[in-house]
């Protein structure tokens, strides 16, 4: 039984054929508390649950005999031509899950023609991404901090090196409660531990490459926007204890930051037409309908669940963005039937990067292209335009 299992992930490495395939192999190589931090939801998982089920429960009809020779999968966002509608999702610590893991991942991003989202809890600076993933498309995704003028030096940070399309994130008014992370001892800071320091004896492979390369060149990983005053290590407390995010995070925020950035404002973490319809009116120029990937608050309707009345609401006035829980090709497609414009990703591609850097992340985006590819080949849609709710099969009741 074990040889069969050790046999199953050789093949795995030779070739991981989905993302599936990327996970299992994101699993092997990462110390556990880090893979759970990633993989795992909050309190009871059932958030994270509701994703796939309600995923999986959308189904697309099929068109026969319409030429899908050859589907184009672009389409264009923000003014910009995308080959497929996909975004790479902030993430934080992206750099721990592969050494620069933000670099790869921006680079690979790039390699694809499609933009890179980078955090406020990057561990690689906005600056130090556009320098070393040159052409690279990047967006910059903000957490407001308790000090306003903290936030203010980022955007025009982030306004000097051209950037030009800000996330707000606005979903996240708590830490959330990942019990799983609070079992296996990871969490930011990280807490020296006899459990951690033997989780990561356990993953040389990992602990050797990511972390003591760190170590030896730029010292303990640390949060790289945050004001250098307050940047210790993120194993050190005071990061937090200092640079604190909002704890009262309101609409004149939202609005505030809107007179401050000229660039395309999006509100991430919309799940009800009322707030998507606030943003509106506030100027914003995009929402992103999510439900965090099922990390934040775990019974929350799931994103694809929210889509329809938020889309009709918005009425094509202004960019729906949407994420959760996209691990196929077909996923992308039941968004983008839902009213999505275009989606971003979030684990698919952390599983690529701390599998193998730049080349994982970007074979886990070709894996998604083709996968779209051969989605709208069955659909029998062979523009991503023509992808729209009529697509999405409804079950009529029985008479
Ligand atoms: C996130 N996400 C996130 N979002 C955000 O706005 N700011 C952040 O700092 C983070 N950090 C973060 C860390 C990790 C490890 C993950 C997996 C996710 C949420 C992310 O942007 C996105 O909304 C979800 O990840 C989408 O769901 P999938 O694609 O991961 O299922």
């Amino acid at each position: 039984q074990r040889r069969e299992v050790h046999r199953h992930d050789r093949y795995l490495r030779m070739k991981p054929l989905n993302v599936a395939d990327y996970r299992r192999l994101a699993k092997k190589r990462l110390p556990r508390g880090m893979f759970e931090y990633i993989d795992r939801g909050t309190e009871d998982e059932v958030g994270l649950r509701g994703i796939r089920n309600a995923l999986d429960a959308t189904k697309l009809c099929q068109n026969l005999l319409n030429d899908v020779s050859q589907p184009d999968t672009s389409t264009t966002v923000f003014g910009k031509k995308l080959p497929i509608p996909v975004i790479i999702s902030p993430t934080a610590v992206a750099g721990l899950v592969w050494h620069d893991g933000e670099v790869h991942l921006a680079r690979a991003a790039g390699s694809m023609g499609i933009p890179f989202c980078v955090a406020t809890q990057s561990m690689t600076s906005m600056e130090d991404i556009a320098e070393r993933a040159k052409g690279t498309d990047l967006w910059f995704q903000l957490y407001v901090f308790e000090d306003r003028s903290l936030t203010r030096d980022l955007l025009v940070r982030a306004k000097a090196l051209g950037i030009r399309n800000l996330l707000f994130t606005a979903d996240t008014p708590r830490s959330p409660k990942k019990e799983w992370n609070m079992r296996n001892g990871f969490g930011i800071p990280i807490k020296p531990s006899v459990a951690g320091g033997l989780d990561l004896l356990a993953h040389p492979r990992w602990s050797f490459s990511v972390m003591l390369r760190y170590i030896l060149t730029t010292g303990m990983p640390t949060y790289a926007h945050y004001p250098p005053e307050y940047r210790t290590s993120i194993t050190r407390a005071s990061v937090w204890d200092n640079v604190k995010l909002a704890r009262k995070l309101t609409w004149d925020d939202f609005a505030e930051v809107r007179r401050q950035w000229d660039g395309n404002l999006v509100l991430k973490g919309v799940l009800t037409p009322s707030d998507a319809g606030r943003a509106l009116k506030l100027g914003a120029d995009g929402i992103v309908v999510s439900c965090h990937g099922g990390r934040n608050m775990d019974c929350a309707p799931t994103a694809i669940d929210a889509l329809p009345r938020i889309a009709d609401a918005v009425d094509g006035r202004m960019t729906i963005l949407a994420d959760s829980g996209i691990r196929r090709g077909s996923d992308i497609a039941k968004y983008i039937a839902t009213g999505a414009d275009a989606v971003l990703i979030g684990r698919a591609t952390l599983y690529g990067t701390a599998t193998a850097g730049e080349k994982g992340a970007r074979d886990v985006l070709e894996i998604l292209r083709e996968e779209l590819d051969h989605c709208m080949a069955f659909t029998g849609q062979a523009r991503l335009d023509d992808i729209t709710a009529d697509l999405i099969w409804k079950q009529t009741p029985a008479v």
